[in-house]
């Protein structure tokens, strides 16, 4: 089956991402009614088949895009304490690629056009646009998931690689 051979090369790049202990933390975070673990599954798996259509590298952008929200602590209801810009920076859609950043470094090795996607990935909200294909295709991946999320509810992209993603 077309799809699963996909999922199979996709799995032998981010293998050790998706059974990191931390990465699998991801699980208990809830995502627009979805696991941010499976998002960013979705993210990746989606991201790596662009970039394998249009002969992009897409080793580095699936590991690039499936560490794009790597944070650990779940933002609804979390509390802000600063004021004026110092609140807007604290917001989680100004504040978690930052985030992601720090943790994709602290247990993976991250080069500089794997940053550049991770904390470019919320473009145009965060106002520095992104300096490399690869992460256009991961902000532009991310949206197209995070929308099937918001209106599909159960996301039909996810649904398809759930059985895939049986492994992890
Ligand atoms: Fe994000
Ligand atoms: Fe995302």
């Amino acid at each position: 089956m077309e799809e699963r051979k996909y999922y199979d090369e996709f799995e032998t790049i981010v293998g050790d991402i998706l059974i990191h202990n931390e990465f699998q933390k991801l699980k208990k975070i809830d995502h627009h009614g979805n696991g941010l673990f499976q998002h960013s599954v979705a993210v990746g798996y989606y991201s790596f088949r662009v970039a394998r259509l249009f002969g992009l590298d897409c080793r580095s952008i699936a590991r690039g895009a499936i560490l794009h929200d790597f944070f650990l602590e779940s933002w609804q209801g979390k509390v802000k304490t600063g004021k004026g810009l110092k609140r807007i920076k604290e917001m989680h859609g100004f504040s978690h690629p930052k985030t992601a950043l720090v943790n994709a470094r602290k247990f993976f090795e991250i080069d500089e056009r794997q940053a550049d996607m991770i904390v470019k990935h919320m473009f145009p909200l965060t106002p520095i646009p992104p300096k490399h294909v690869g992460s256009w295709v991961v902000t532009a991946v991310d949206k197209w998931v995070a929308t099937n999320e918001l209106v599909f509810k159960k996301t039909q992209p996810i649904k398809r690689l759930r059985s895939l993603m049986s492994r992890a």
